[in-house]
């Protein structure tokens, strides 16, 4: 069982979508526990305030270290990242992280019992959050977001469905793109013609060999195509 607790000034950001799919289904077969908390739970203030004006000067807002350590430490039971147990994880979720892969969902999926996920907001997340408490700061990708909300649930999906038993056949997680730097291959279902739009004739005759050889040349393609980075 793998236990994820999502910290968040928008807890109902991920309630939907934790009632769909692979998520829905992981978590009534009991594979993984998930809860989304309200960071404002963890101040002390009248008004709850989770940001302040950056020292030195600038735009925007930073969210502020005491609430986030206070949460951080009562859901891992430690004082800081050298007290964890060891497969208890704590990532943040930033455009100024390191970027999110195959290899690593697989590492987390493999690795860990806990999950702590930090979703940081408004211009940053004090720094000494990072320093002291975050053992993974995480970036989706090149491109920044209005908060770490869409990438934590991005992290989530990507593991939860490496878990053994959430995806109903295993090898549907093993050929996929990526797992060898590869892209999937293009698939079809019926019918065979729609729209005089044909799917390609070898992969109606039932000869393995051939269809396996299609398949390879047709992923192949495409990732020249999309992903040539990839070839490499
Ligand atoms: N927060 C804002 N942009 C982000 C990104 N690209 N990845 C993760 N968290 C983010």
């Amino acid at each position: 069982m793998l236990r994820c607790d999502i910290i968040t000034i928008f807890p109902d950001f991920f309630r939907e979508t934790f009632a769909y799919g692979i998520i829905r289904r992981a978590r009534a077969a009991g594979l993984v526990e998930l809860e989304a908390h309200d960071l404002r739970r963890w101040t002390s203030d009248k008004h709850r305030i989770v940001d302040d004006r950056p020292f030195g000067g600038g735009e925007g807002m930073v969210l502020k270290p005491e609430p986030i350590f206070a949460a951080v430490r009562e859901l891992t039971g430690a004082a800081s990242r050298k007290d964890y147990a060891s497969q208890t994880r704590v990532i943040l979720l930033s455009p100024q992280g390191r970027v999110f892969t195959q290899a690593m969902a697989q590492d987390l999926s493999q690795q860990t019992s806990h999950i702590v996920l930090i979703c940081g907001r408004y211009e940053g997340v004090d720094e000494r959050v990072a320093d002291e408490l975050v053992t993974d700061e995480v970036s989706i990708g090149d491109y920044v977001l209005s908060g770490g909300e869409p990438a934590a649930l991005v992290v989530i999906d990507a593991l939860i469905r490496l878990l053994p038993g959430a995806v109903g056949n295993e090898s549907s997680t093993t050929n996929e793109s990526f797992t060898e730097s590869l892209l999937d291959c293009p698939q079809y279902t019926r019918p065979p013609e729609f729209s005089g739009l044909k799917v390609p004739e070898v992969l109606l005759n039932g000869h393995h060999a051939e269809i396996a050889r299609w398949r390879r040349e047709a992923a192949l393609k495409k990732t020249e195509r999309n992903r040539p980075d990839l070839l490499k």
